[in-house]
This record gives C-alpha cells, sequence and structure tokens, in this order.
C-alpha cells in the first residue's frame, strides 16, 4: 500500500506515541521547526495512517523493553508505505527488531548526557560544514536506555557509536529510514534540533510553513464554517489560551460571542477589572462579569482537604456559570480555550499511551450539562503557538506571555482552609512578587512564579516587640513542559528585596520562605 497524497501542499508528520514522557517533546519540536505534526498511539492501525498521509513518521521512544514477548509494535505495513521514518531510542529499537535485527538487554544502563562519534559520511548528525572538515569530532547526545541494537537489519549502517552502543544511530540511506539510540528532542542533545530538521526538511521534504500568520486566517475562517450565524459562549478566565480562543471568535464572529467570567474571588490582585478592561472596554467584546466570591467562599468553608477544596471549586464554576448561561438566550455553542496537551494528557485518550502523571484541565466538565455543541478552536495547538496566534491577533504581550494561573486559583495556594483575609494577604504577597520579577525583568525568564499562603503563624520581633504573624512562600520554577521543573535559581538580592518589600507592606506577613524543590518530587503548585 502507498500513501496518494490528496493535496501536496499538507506537510505532515506522524508522530508514532510508545508511551516515552518525551513524546509531547518531540512533537513540539518539529512544530518549532515549523512543520506540522499530530501524535497517535503506536498501535494506530494502517489504514488511519495512510488517511493521515504523512510525509514521515517518527516512532517515540518508551519504557518498555522489545525483548518482551509482546513488546508494544506498530503495524509492520508502516516501513512498506514509502514514507521515511525515524525512530528515536526505543522507536529505533522496534524498527531494527521488526525489520530483522537484533536486539539484546544492555549490562549497562545508559543515562544522562553521552558521546557519539558520527562516522564518516555521515553529515545528517551534525552540522553538515562542521563535519565534512572534522569527520570524527564527537557529539554530545542525551541518553536514556538499557536495550540497544547488536544487529543491523537488513540494509542498514551503522552511523555512529558511543562507548556503551555500537550503534547508536543507524540508516538506511535508500529506504530513508532513520534510528536514534539517544533524545535529538532533549535540548542536551547538542545537534538534536539540527537532526531533527534535517530528516524534516531534507528527507520527508517538508515545507517549514507552520505557524505563520495564514494559520491564524485559516483558523478564523474554519470558525466561521463551523459556526455560520449561531451565537457562541466563552467562559474567560483570565489565562491565555481562553483569552485567544475570545480574540480569534471576536474576529470570525463579531458579537455572536457572549463571554462570561467568573470572579471565584480566588483571584489574583486586580485580575476582574484588568479582564474587563481588556476585553469589554477595548475589544468591545460582550463580557457578563459574575461577582461570586461569596458563593465560592461560603461553600469552602471549614473544607481543608486540597481534593475536596478543587471538587467544591469545580462545582460551583458550574452552577455560576450554567445560572448566568441560562440567562443568555439561543445559544448552540460553547466554545474552549482546550490545548493540545490537554488533550494527549487527558486520561485514556486515544492519541497517547503515555503513563498519566496528572489531570486536571479543560477536557469535560461544561460541555455536557448545558448541552451546547463543542468549540475548540486551539485543540491542535500547543501553548507556544496559542502564544503566537494571540500575537497574530495584536494582542498585549503582557497578555500573552503570562504565566499559566490554575483554574483553582488561590483556593490551592491557601493551604488548607481558605478565608478571605487569608485571599486578601496572599493576592498582596503574590502582587509584590510579580511586580518585582516583571520590574527586574525576570519574570520572562521563569516558567511560574507565585506566592503560597501557609496555615501557620510564626515569632517576630517587630521594634521592640513580639510579633506572631503569618508565612507566606515564595515559588519560581523553569520549566518547558509543566510535567518536571526546576526551582528557579533567583537571585539573592532580588529575593532579599522582595522579602523586605513584602514584610514592609503586609503587616501581617512576619515571614517569607523560598521554596527549593524541584517536580518530582514537589509538584509545581503546593495543592
Ligand atoms: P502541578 O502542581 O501539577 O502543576 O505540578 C502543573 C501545572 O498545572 C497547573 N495546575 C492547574 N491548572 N487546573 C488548572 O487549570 C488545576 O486544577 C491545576 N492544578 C495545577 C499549575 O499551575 C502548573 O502550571
Amino acid at each position: 500500500m502507498t500513501i496518494e497524497r490528496k493535496n501536496p501542499q499538507e506537510d505532515r508528520i506522524l508522530v508514532l506515541d510508545f508511551g516515552s514522557q518525551y513524546t509531547q517533546l518531540i512533537a513540539r519540536r518539529i512544530r518549532e521547526i515549523g512543520v506540522y505534526c499530530e501524535i497517535r498511539r503506536y498501535d494506530v492501525c494502517l489504514e488511519q495512517v495512510i488517511s493521515f498521509a504523512p510525509r514521515g513518521i517518527i516512532l517515540s521512544g518508551g519504557p518498555e523493553t522489545v525483548t518482551d514477548s509482546a513488546p508494544p509494535r506498530p503495524d509492520i505495513g508502516i516501513y512498506a508505505l514509502g514514507v521515511p521514518l525515524l525512530g528515536v531510542c526505543y522507536g529505533m529499537q522496534v524498527m531494527a527488531h521488526q525489520l530483522g535485527g537484533q536486539v539484546s538487554i544492555s549490562e549497562k544502563r545508559e543515562f544522562g548526557l553521552a558521546k557519539i562519534s558520527p562516522h564518516s559520511g555521515q553529515e545528517w548528525l551534525g552540522n553538515t560544514t562542521g563535519l565534512s572538515s572534522r569527520k570524527q569530532e564527537e557529539l554530545d547526545v542525551w541518553m536514556s536506555h538499557s536495550d540497544k541494537v547488536m544487529e543491523l537489519p537488513a540494509g542498514f549502517d551503522v552511523a555512529a557509536s558511543s562507548a556503551n552502543a555500537p550503534m547508536a544511530a543507524i540508516v538506511d540511506h535508500n529506504r530513508h529510514f532513520f534510528g536514534l539510540q539517544f533524545h535529538p528532542e532533549v535540548t542536551h542533545t547538542s545537534n538534536g534540533a539540527s537532526i531533527l530538521e534535517h530528516f524534516l526538511v531534507e528527507v520527508c521534504k517538508c515545507s517549514q510553513s507552520w505557524i505563520s500568520p495564514n494559520v491564524t486566517k485559516d483558523l478564523i475562517n474554519k470558525i466561521k464554517e463551523q459556526v455560520c450565524d449561531d451565537k457562541v459562549l466563552l467562559g474567560l478566565s483570565g489565562g491565555v489560551d481562553s483569552a485567544v480562543v475570545a480574540g480569534l471568535l471576536h474576529q470570525a464572529i463579531g458579537d455572536q460571542l457572549t463571554c462570561i467570567f467568573v470572579d471565584n474571588g480566588l483571584l489574583r490582585l486586580n485580575e476582574s477589572a484588568a479582564v474587563m478592561e481588556i476585553f469589554q472596554n477595548n475589544v468591545g467584546i460582550d463580557v457578563r462579569q459574575v461577582n461570586a466570591e461569596d458563593r465560592f467562599l461560603s461553600e469552602l468553608v471549614g473544607v481543608s482537604d486540597p481534593e475536596e477544596k478543587r471538587k467544591i471549586i469545580g462545582r460551583v464554576f458550574i452552577e455560576v456559570f450554567q445560572d448566568e448561561a441560562s440567562k443568555i438566550r439561543d445559544i448552540k455553542w460553547l466554545a474552549q480555550g482546550t490545548i493540545y496537551p490537554d488533550i494527549i494528557e487527558s486520561a485514556g485518550h486515544a492519541h497517547s499511551s503515555a503513563r498519566v502523571i496528572k489531570s486536571h484541565h479543560n477536557v469535560g466538565g461544561l460541555p455536557a450539562s448545558l448541552n451546547l455543541k463543542l468549540l475548540e478552536p486551539l485543540s491542535e495547538l500547543f501553548k507556544d503557538e496559542v502564544r503566537l496566534i494571540g500575537r497574530h491577533l495584536g494582542m498585549p504581550r503582557e497578555l500573552v506571555y503570562r504565566h499559566p494561573f490554575p483554574g483553582p486559583g488561590l483556593g490551592v495556594r491557601i493551604l488548607g482552609e481558605v478565608r478571605k483575609e487569608y485571599a486578601e494577604i496572599l493576592r498582596r504577597v503574590d502582587h509584590i512578587f510579580l511586580d518585582e520579577l516583571r520590574r527586574q525583568n525576570l519574570y520572562d525568564k521563569v516558567s511560574q512564579a507565585f506566592a503560597v499562603f501557609l496555615p501557620i503563624k510564626s515569632v517576630g520581633v517587630v521594634g521592640d516587640n513580639r510579633a506572631y504573624n503569618h508565612v507566606v512562600v515564595l515559588r519560581a520554577v523553569e520549566t518547558t513542559d509543566f510535567m518536571t521543573a526546576d526551582w528557579k535559581q533567583l537571585p539573592y538580592e532580588f529575593l532579599a528585596h522582595v522579602s523586605t518589600r513584602i514584610i514592609n507592606e503586609v503587616s501581617d506577613v512576619g515571614r517569607v520562605t523560598y521554596d527549593i524543590s524541584s517536580k518530582p518530587p514537589a509538584t509545581i503548585e503546593w495543592e
């Protein structure tokens, strides 16, 4: 069977997911190179592969071993489609195994940075000009495997070796099949991006046209076609995703859009005023603001269990949203800011075989109870792409590049019972921290920063008197995917300045601490 490409302009790559935590990262890297791709489970049927009409297929890594009796395998038909293939780690092993090579369990597990030596004539593994003059130069790569290919399948050559893996990269130039024992998608692999780019552009002949302003226009046109003259409802959260959906819908359907913005009393300082200012006053969108602080806070009285708090906040949100929605007539669609990682991460989704770490996103919830058709214009996009679309739409940089904020808001940042006075203290502390990050040009250098309120008091001394005051925590992390994160090493002088401001300006706080835990084992939020 071969692929008939209906539209030669549709350059896309299929990523088959064998369960690696890095699969999303592969997809993001491909999109960053300017090529559209989608992820499917490794066992997607051949007909679906053919109808997707990929220009190339990438087999991801995964936690399994092909030496098992029934290892996860793609349909063997993918090797006969005449489409270039790139196998990464497990993906390379399963390709080698299915094509008649031999894979065995290595005595020595290789994890972390390693050096590989590309063989001569294998310029695709590095900077071509650099390598042709210095062929045997070693390259830094990121390894994470215990199996390795020991015997090549017919038609393949070894392209690079490392001390532990004599076949660290393999290639069949005739069939355009490539295998990498290491992970090109991880930034520690120094030539990773250029190896991927070579595969996508030189081998698969993809044009790098993804996410140009045309993509924004296409999204707007698609919304127009889908919605026609119907009315659409959107819940604005103040976050990036729903903001960009609002911008897209406004351009596509103008005043057929109505937004509901629920102030749950657990938002950041001045958040609701800012949302109304941007969307209603500046852009002219019909935004119905609901002040539901009392309703949320009264339901949270006496509740300190984090999961219970999340459930209550989620339930009350739906109730308030529904009450407000019922006042608006003739609505046919509910728009949501669901993005691609929400879809990949939600449990049991057919696109993914990755082990679910945490599932707390927009998928599910509102639609069924409202009985509206669901409109999710960003559901094929990664966060960075959503931001670019926001910029194409002319939305302000501060809005588009703001840090993520969890749905339950300060409710999961006030540990234990949520009280109005705690929320007020936390809002002021959080505001000082973020304000200083912005002033000192550090905001864009961290992925997420916020303050946490602890339900304890600590002794201090103010003037000549003993004080007994609240304790707050500052948290700032660096991450690319929010699934793992490093705590940010902010300068001591900066932390000292923020601490002094907080203690001076928020009189109920007596102690400021800084969280130096990475994820895992800690999560980003405290609850
Ligand atoms: P964790 O705490 O799981 O957070 O390391 C990872 C990212 O997800 C955000 N987060 C949430 N977002 N609803 C959301 O919309 C939630 O319930 C929720 N919990 C965590 C968190 O802020 C971080 O960016």
